[in-house]
């Protein structure tokens, strides 16, 4: 296999200095005449070199890679943000490795102390299932404290109020859910919940019980089926709501409405004509799937922006602010921002 080409190649091919090759290639302020610079580019393209990442992080102090943690790598909520925040980091010049928890705190805690021992220059971390139950948090807690590079939360435990963290107002959300199916004329509705455990969950439970208890109505406990935000509890949950007589259910999520909807298929039922469905999450606005679903949306485009900028900002501070030396501010004088869920209506559901 032909030798990787060095720096020291690069520079005597254009007839420089490997300083000034070291400098052009990094962006650093430098006198350097515009053939030499086309000289320099010339020899990179002619030698199809590679700067090492590992010497140059060394010098800058910068891997330019961020961390993002999803607790569930196959709901395509996890897998628009990734995208969405993946061309963010890409506008500064850094790269995203994913990186999936499956709602474990084990695996949690593994990956990010991998993660941060590999040098990355930041993370993003939708926390585990696992560690949003009472007493587990502190455990990442403890964790995310041990990291030296910048941490943001997103989505779950939003309102930690320890740690930099963006995400929406599930309590909204839940509400929203709740108004559509009663202005819709239903009485008796359903709901499949995530892990109530789990922040968002608990909030869209209490947000959805709320606005139904101020229409006079009341969540009826039979009609209330612990789910997990996977498609499978969303399929359980189905005879038990169809059976109980609801004639709407809100799914707090839409893999778990997919479930559901798959599950009423099977008994010969139609969406809207014999149970009205609504989800959450609006993964059917990038992926279709050829369904349609009226949903409350999360937008993962607002999210990405929120938590980059938040993040973005925060690595700044370190390269250009002393260092991990200079305190630790996501921590110190945490920063929080909670967005607006919106509801979306399918034209057929
Ligand atoms: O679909 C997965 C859910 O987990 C989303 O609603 C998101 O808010 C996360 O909490």
């Amino acid at each position: 296999m032909a030798r990787r080409a060095t720096l020291k190649d690069v520079a005597a091919a254009a007839g420089v200095s490997m300083t000034t090759v070291s400098l052009v290639l990094n962006d650093r302020p430098a006198r350097v005449s515009t053939e030499k610079r086309e000289a320099i580019a010339q020899a990179v393209k002619q030698l199809n070199y590679v700067p090492n990442q590992n010497a140059r992080s060394l010098v800058t102090k910068q891997s330019k890679l961020v961390a993002l943690i999803v607790p569930d790598v196959e709901n395509l909520f996890f897998a628009a943000l990734a995208k969405c925040v993946e061309d963010e980091c890409a506008t500064q010049g850094y790269s995203l490795i994913v990186a999936n928890s499956d709602d474990s705190r084990v695996t949690e805690h593994d990956l990010l102390r991998r993660l941060s021992s590999r040098g990355v220059d930041g993370i993003l971390l939708i926390p585990a299932r696992e560690s949003c139950s009472d007493g587990v948090g502190a455990d990442l807690r403890a964790d995310v404290e041990r990291i030296t590079c910048p941490v943001v939360l997103i989505d779950r435990l939003a309102r930690c109020g320890w740690c930099d963290a963006v995400g929406f107002d599930n309590y909204l959300g839940g509400r929203l859910a709740a108004q559509y199916l009663l202005e819709g004329g239903h009485k008796r509705i359903g709901i499949v919940t995530g892990d109530v455990a789990e922040s968002s969950a608990a909030d869209r439970r209490r947000g959805f019980a709320d606005a139904l208890e101020q229409a006079g109505e009341r969540l009826d406990p039979a009609l209330c089926v612990a789910g997990d935000y996977r498609f499978a509890s969303g399929y359980r949950a189905a005879d038990r709501i169809i059976d109980g007589g609801a004639t709407a259910v809100f799914c707090c999520n839409d893999v778990m409405a997919l479930g559901f909807r798959q599950r009423m298929a099977e008994r010969g039922l139609h969406v809207t004509e014999d149970m009205q469905v609504i989800g959450y999450d609006n993964i059917l606005k990038r992926f279709g799937l050829g369904w349609r679903m009226t949903t409350v949306e999360q937008s993962v485009g607002d999210l990405a922006a929120a938590c980059w900028g938040m993040l973005g900002g925060r690595i700044d501070g370190v390269v250009n602010g002393g260092g991990a030396d200079a305190g630790r501010p996501w921590l110190a004088e945490p920063q929080g921002k909670v967005l607006t869920p919106k509801l979306v209506q399918a034209a057929c559901a």
